[in-house]
């Protein structure tokens, strides 16, 4: 660290468990980037004067996380396509002043998708469980794939309709809502079983969204979950003789595009892998 040190770091409230300075200080370090990335703990109450602050600090980045992913974008000048779509931003670019708004979240699941278990979407037959805020940035990024179908079921028939309907019209209407019923046949036909729901997450590592069972040997069951790393849903998903597909791969590759938007770098994926399951051993 010097005085041509470059500023970033990530904003949420709580964000002490935010295994993100890890892993983007570990990136700084192996692409001999001089930065550094700190987690900060801002009250909604002072997201306004947080972002004026990282302004006038000159802050190269800025990683967003809960409750604040869409009210800070109020606060930027610019949002791009991904996070006008996903109505979320969690991550900033400050390029010459300006601050953009971006989402690395949909983008990453993909890239992490493609590279651990599926590299061709295209003609894919997809489910996706649960119909909340990770769903959003996952679905409209799956979308640009190309699949031929994705299947939106939740608990909650409104919450999947409504989601749903968001992507009517052009290419998108491929995107629909599925009633809950419906769910076991569809994901007999599914190439790929997707869980967005928080069914699974630790301390609750017993329970699965649906029964794994009702997927296809050789389809990939996929979890957004990383805590565990394994959930009960891919174990059992996987003695069926599936692929599986584990959450930490989105957040490592949602944390590689904000690294390559601030840096114009290609970002040690291996080594933030690493590093971040360093940090739960
Ligand atoms: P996130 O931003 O992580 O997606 P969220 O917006 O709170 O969080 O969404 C949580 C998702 O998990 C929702 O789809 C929720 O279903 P409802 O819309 O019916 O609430 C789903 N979910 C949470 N607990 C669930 C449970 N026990 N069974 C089924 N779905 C559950």
């Amino acid at each position: 660290m010097d005085s041509h040190t470059v500023l970033y770091g990530v904003i949420g409230d709580p964000v002490r468990h935010s295994k993100s300075p890890t892993m983007l200080n570990r990136a700084f370090r192996e692409s001999g980037v001089n930065g550094i990335y700190a987690a900060f703990h801002v009250k909604p109450e002072q997201l306004q004067e947080a972002i004026a602050g990282i302004r006038a600090l000159g802050f190269r980045g800025l990683n967003v996380t809960i409750p604040h992913k869409v009210d800070v974008m109020a606060c930027l000048d610019e949002i791009d396509e991904a996070a006008r779509s996903i109505g979320a931003v969690n991550t900033i670019v400050h390029d010459n002043g300006r601050l953009i708004g971006r989402n690395t979240d949909g983008i990453g699941y993909v890239r992490s998708l493609k590279e651990e278990a599926e590299p061709d979407l295209a003609g894919k037959k997809i489910v996706v469980l649960g119909a909340g805020g990770a769903a959003r940035g996952i679905v409209w990024a799956l979308n640009r794939e190309e699949p031929s179908a994705i299947w939106l079921a939740n608990r909650t028939w409104d919450k999947a309709k409504e989601l749903a309907g968001s992507f009517d019209g052009g290419p998108a209407s491929r995107v629909s809502a599925l009633p809950w019923e419906q769910v076991r046949d569809a994901c007999a036909e599914a190439d790929i079983v997707v869980n967005t729901t928080s069914v699974g997450m630790s301390p609750h590592i017993a329970d699965t969204p649906i029964d794994p069972s009702w997927l296809k040997p050789g389809a990939v069951a996929s979890d957004l979950i990383y805590n565990p790393l394994t959930t009960a849903f891919l174990r059992q998903a996987q003695e069926r003789g599936c692929r599986i597909h584990g959450g930490l791969g989105m957040f490592v590759y949602q944390g590689a595009y904000a690294f390559e938007y601030w840096t114009g770098l290609p970002a040690p994926v291996a080594a933030m892998r690493e590093e971040v399951l360093t940090s739960f051993t």
